[in-house]
């Protein structure tokens, strides 16, 4: 396939988030892109998609999609996929896995195992027609690329998902703080804030840094996936795969890096053995020298700049007593109002922490899960 013709992705995301997740693409330049349920669909040519798969901040997955299928019965599913020339898709020697999700009750009453029956003998089929070895479907092998089945109004959309792992595991990562943020969930946090790297910034709670980090990476125009390691997106280990094409998508990326960036990065945090933790994670993800690190309360912490974004995801109560827990929301409106005044404020608090108790008015509250946790982000402006 040429790399100028247009595939077919999609992009997922938790659905409170697929806003940012479409501005993200507007901003890649993909055409009209579409928020859908828990993600957004696109097309784009293949340079376009690989670049997606560095730059998306906010996207947990990515799928190349294959086809839409009839899918009233598992054998119309069946004959629909054997028709596919799967050889352009998959690769022989890479076992694959088939991931049905199943929405409606049409689709549920086929069932997860004849979805995955009907999707992996289609495959043998198309293979043995094409006089070709066919790879084997094993969701447990190692390396296994994934296949969704999504089904729904009695159409299933078959997509490779091109990501592999999950695309908030950035690479730098380190273990040791109990209540850390998904990375796509503090990138998504910033750009809701309307963060562009553009002015100062201070997490003054950053436990592991994950906010400072992809704060950093914005400020230096940063791919959030560059640091992946080689081999490490599924489409690697895909037919069609253009590694020429890959190449220069990411040395394009490496290339867009500033070299410092475009406003000062600070995170502070009270406890000493987090704030080692997030340099420390920091130097992994390569910005630590890009990021003032300080052990301090929020009791003391200054403003290290006339102005900027304080940005914080406060700890939550079953973390710490509920008495200290309202203590310090008092604190977090005092120093907001006193010391940061012309700042503005980005709060991810849970949806049952007294707003009340900060003493402030958000501009906008948007409401977020952080994982199972219903949480609301507090937009302040000074
Ligand atoms: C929910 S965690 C932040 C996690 C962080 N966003 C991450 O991804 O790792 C809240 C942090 O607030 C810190 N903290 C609690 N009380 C504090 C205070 N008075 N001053 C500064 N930091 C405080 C805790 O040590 C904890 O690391």
């Amino acid at each position: 396939m040429s790399s100028a013709a247009p595939v077919r992705w999609i992009a997922t995301c938790p659905d409170d988030t697929k806003g940012v997740l479409v501005d993200e693409l507007l901003a890649l330049g993909v055409r009209e892109p579409r928020a859908i349920y828990r993600g957004a669909a696109f097309e784009a040519p293949l340079e376009l998609g690989y670049r997606a798969h560095l730059w998306l901040r906010t996207a947990s997955r990515i799928q190349r999609i294959v086809a839409d299928l009839p899918a009233g019965s598992a054998a119309a599913l069946e004959a629909a996929a054997a028709a596919i020339p799967w050889s352009a898709w998959l690769l022989a020697r890479v076992p694959f896995a088939v991931s049905p999700i199943l929405t409606d009750a049409e689709a549920k009453s086929l069932g997860e195992p004849a979805v995955r029956g009907a999707v992996a003998s289609a495959i043998a089929r198309s293979f043995a027609a094409a006089g070709l070895p066919a790879p084997r479907c094993d969701g447990e092998a190692d390396g296994a690329v994934t296949l969704v089945a999504h089904l729904r109004g009695g159409v299933c959309t078959l997509g490779l998902d091109t990501a592999g792992r999950a695309l908030h595991k950035r690479g730098w990562r380190l273990p040791g703080h109990p209540a850390v943020l998904k990375e796509t969930l503090a990138a998504s946090v910033l750009l809701l804030a309307g963060y562009d790297g553009s002015e100062a910034l201070l997490d003054p709670m950053c436990g592991s840094g994950t906010l400072v980090i992809e704060g950093a990476y914005l400020a230096l125009h940063k791919a959030p996936l560059i640091h992946r390691g080689k081999d490490d997106f599924g489409f690697e280990h895909q037919a069609g795969f253009d590694r020429a094409l890959w190449r220069r998508v990411s040395e394009q990326a490496r290339a867009a890096r500033l070299p410092a960036p475009l406003a000062p990065l600070f995170a502070s945090d009270v406890k000493p053995e987090f704030v080692d933790l997030a340099r420390k994670t920091a130097l992994r993800a390569r910005v630590e020298k890009h990021i003032s690190f300080q052990v301090a309360s929020l009791y003391d912490v200054q403003p290290p700049a006339p102005q900027g974004l304080v940005v914080a995801n406060l700890p939550y109560g079953e973390r710490i007593g509920r008495g200290q827990f309202a203590a310090l929301y008092q604190e977090m409106g005092r120093t907001l109002r006193e010391r940061f005044q012309k700042w503005r404020a980005a709060l991810l608090v849970p949806a049952a922490a007294p707003g009340d108790a900060l003493g402030l008015r958000p501009r906008r509250e948007v409401a977020l899960m952080n994982g199972a946790l219903e949480v609301r982000l507090l937009l302040f402006e000074p």
